[in-house]
């Protein structure tokens, strides 16, 4: 950013002056990683471990070491073994190698991708590009909640279908998929056909035992749980054939070369070890302020509607709600000049103004889904943040309705 946009921004904020509280929900796109996560990771940018972990000298060793270390404990949360763990510069990363490495290396198996409507983007577009090369890709539509039905699912699968897709907890709308039904039905009618899940928006949020589930392949994202961004890891199943999509020298890892990001897996397995300690306790707290916020929000709104499911269904620090009669850009802008960052529509699409592909899927309404607000709540939100978000909102929907085109006659 240049320097001149940096100064206006600051104008722009001195302008309206400084907000009472300061409260971020925008742990969708990324976020402040945990205090304890960058003590963690500093000593290995130039203390210990600065080596690289395939190179046999006192750094290398410690890089490897705690590259090991920091996978097992990954591994662990997962139920896996951490030699199944593949390390990549992000979860955009791992899910691109889980589809065009995994379709690619099963070709064999079929010419048909099953994924859902409602999938992360980088699921969606790299199995749009197997398209092009003769792949035939099958949607699997969600009803108005969100939810796959897994007998229609079931339905879509045959003798011809390579790979199935789909994501345990939805990014957006927080659906938590009946995931074991669907991948036992899958397995049923072919016991072949390969099954990944992007579980980055359950790892953290929902019980998660990757060996129990009988997946073959699942992507994690660091940043999802205040790790830092630029890590991300593929779950492959030992036994399950997959091809590498990047090409290079030297690494610890088959599928992924170049040098390990140590300090970043550090810092990952950081963040894994915070939010699994009493985790049960934490998913408590996270429900509870997420219930306290919608319920807050639509008691002291008009004319808001929740997307997704209500109650155990729906994950726990997912709250989105379209506020009708209002752009959804607009709240954005006007909630942060309150201290309250939210992002709106689909964190991906933000900056180019598409209406969410997940929000069309469900059937929103172009200007339902244009409306959208995504709050994140983690665990380190307080009560006190809740309160002071539903002081602003209020205010803050009611000045942009004031000033909007489009509203009802009573707004
Ligand atoms: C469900 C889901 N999958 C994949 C990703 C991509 O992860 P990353 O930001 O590490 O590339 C995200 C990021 O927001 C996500 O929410």
């Amino acid at each position: 950013m240049s320097e001149r946009t940096l100064k206006s921004i600051e104008e722009l904020i001195k302008f309206h002056g400084k907000p009472k509280r300061e409260v971020y929900f925008d742990g969708e796109n990324s976020g402040r990683v945990l205090k304890e996560v960058i003590e963690a990771m500093l000593p290995y940018f130039r203390d210990t471990g600065y080596g690289h972990p395939s190179i046999t000298n006192k750094p290398g060793w410690e890089a490897y070491e705690a590259f090991s270390k920091a996978s097992e404990l990954i591994a662990k949360t997962l139920n896996v073994n951490s030699q199944d763990l593949i390390f990549t510069h992000s979860g955009t990363e791992a899910n691109n190698l889980a589809i065009l490495g995994g379709v690619r290396a099963n070709k064999h198996l079929g010419k048909k991708i099953i994924i859902s409507a409602i999938e992360h983007l980088s699921v969606i577009f790299p199995a749009k590009e197997l398209e092009k090369t003769g792949f035939k890709i099958v949607e699997v539509p969600v009803d108005s909640e969100g939810f796959m039905d897994p007998d229609t699912l079931e339905s879509f699968v045959d003798d011809d279908t390579v790979l199935v897709s789909i994501g345990y907890v939805n990014h957006e709308i927080g659906t938590i998929q009946r995931l074991r039904e669907i991948i036992e039905k899958i397995r049923d009618k072919n016991p072949n056909t390969i099954i990944h899940s992007d579980v980055v928006d359950a790892y953290g949020r929902i019980p998660l035992d990757l060996t129990k589930l009988d997946l073959d392949m699942a992507t994690l994202s660091s940043h999802k749980i205040k790790g830092p961004r630029g890590v991300g890891v593929l779950y492959l199943k030992e036994g399950v054939n997959l091809e590498k999509i990047i090409y290079g020298q030297l690494s610890t890892q088959e599928y992924w070369p170049g040098v390990e990001n140590v300090p970043l897996v550090v810092g990952f397995a950081k963040a894994a070890e915070i939010r699994f300690t009493n985790f049960e306790e934490k998913v408590n707290h996270m429900r509870k302020l997420r219930d306290m916020l919608i319920e807050g929000i639509m008691d002291k709104v008009p004319y808001v509607i929740l997307n997704g499911p209500k109650g155990e269904r729906r994950a726990p620090d997912n709250v989105n709600l379209s506020f009708l009669y209002c752009e959804g850009e607009a709240l954005t802008i006007e909630f942060s000049f309150n201290g309250v960052y939210v992002s709106s529509g689909s964190a991906c699409t933000t900056r180019v103004l598409e209406p969410s592909h997940v929000l069309v899927a469900i059937g929103r309404k172009y200007e339902e889904a244009h409306g959208s607000i995504l709050f994140k709540v983690d665990p380190e939100h307080t009560i006190e943040d809740i309160e002071y978000t539903l002081e602003v909102v209020p205010k803050a929907v009611e000045r942009i309705r004031m000033i909007s085109s489009a509203k009802p006659r009573e707004v």
